[in-house]
């Protein structure tokens, strides 16, 4: 050393360089070491080891709250089903408590008619398809409310469209909402978190629900649900609605986590950003066009699962 000028060997500094690239590329865990020496080199190297630590630190902070964002934003979801959940449930309760009464009618009736077996039969298989289907929707609750990491797998689009219409479908058809499905190919397949998926278009449609009953109250109106092949690679799912639309002012903002337009209580601005987040996370993109006073179309691309 020699004035204020410094001389380190040249495969100590490619050395440094080395690690310092490792972190860079994500090693943030990689630790440089640090030489007997303990001179400038070695006091650079030991700011960056503390700087790295700092960094995967925080990483796993921010790695925490993000898995309690999209829980949360799970949870409005959540709130936001279970309030419809009575009516998903009263309409089979209703099948069976009418075919439970008909049968017992018929059995405390037989001295005076005889029992008919076959209407016995198809009123417990009724019973039985609506006990199914009581079960299918708590349990899918129970599934969807679990916290979970996003696990990709290849699954049949279809299917998962499909899912989401049993947790919404009889608040839809309560408030005149017809469901248009056009769910052409049923081979659609995608690679991807079928829950989270789920949830995305749960969102959706619920944003089409209200903006229908925003704009035409309990006449109601229609959505139409689309899935296709959009290329080799992608595959598109649209949601549209003949809802109340948005000016371009509310449509420039509808991703950004809490903005709403709806009361305090009704809505917490969390739905769109999820499910931007959602959808990200499986690396496609959520697009929407709107016009005031006609409606919404949201259309997802979604990566495809090529067998
Ligand atoms: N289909 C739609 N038609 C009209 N406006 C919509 C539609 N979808 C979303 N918006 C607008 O975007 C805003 C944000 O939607 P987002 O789903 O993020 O939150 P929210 O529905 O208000 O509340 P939350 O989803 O948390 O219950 C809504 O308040 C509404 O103004
Ligand atoms: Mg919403």
């Amino acid at each position: 050393m020699s004035g204020d000028r410094i001389y380190f060997s040249k495969p100590r500094v490619d050395r440094l360089l080395y690690s310092i690239e490792r972190m860079a590329g994500g090693e943030l865990q990689h630790q440089i070491e640090i030489s007997p020496k303990r001179d400038e080199l070695d006091a650079v190297a030991h700011a960056v080891n503390v700087m790295a630590r700092e960094l995967l630190y925080r990483l796993s902070e921010l790695e925490k709250i993000q898995a309690s964002v999209v829980q949360s934003g799970k949870l409005a979801a959540l709130g936001e089903v279970s309030s419809g959940l009575a009516h998903e449930l009263n309409n089979p309760l209703t099948v069976i408590t009418g075919y439970v009464e008909h049968l017992r009618t018929m059995v405390q009736e037989r001295a005076r008619a005889p029992v008919d077996f076959e209407a016995l039969e198809t009123g417990f298989e009724k019973i039985g398809r609506n006990v199914d289907r009581m079960n299918a929707i708590i349990g899918h609750i129970m599934e969807f409310a679990r916290q979970s990491n996003l696990t990709r797998r290849p699954l049949l689009l279809n299917g998962v469209i499909e899912k989401s219409f049993i947790l919404i479908g009889e608040q839809l058809r309560l408030k005149n909402i017809q469901l248009k499905p056009q769910l052409s190919d049923a081979t659609l397949m995608a690679l991807g978190d079928g829950l989270r998926l789920e949830q995305v278009i749960l969102n959706l449609l619920t944003n089409a629900r209200d903006a229908i009953f925003e704009a035409h109250g309990d006449k109601g109106g229609k959505i139409d649900v689309r899935s296709r092949i959009l290329s080799d690679t992608q595959l598109e799912i649209e949601i549209e609605d003949n809802g109340n639309g948005m000016t371009p002012e509310v449509r420039e903002r509808i991703f950004n986590p809490f903005f709403t337009t709806k009361d305090v209580g009704q809505g917490t601005g969390l739905g769109l950003s999820i499910s931007l987040g959602i959808i990200q996370d499986h690396g496609g993109s959520i697009g929407c066009e709107t016009e005031r006073g006609k409606g919404s179309r949201f259309t997802i691309l979604l990566p495809r699962f090529l067998s």
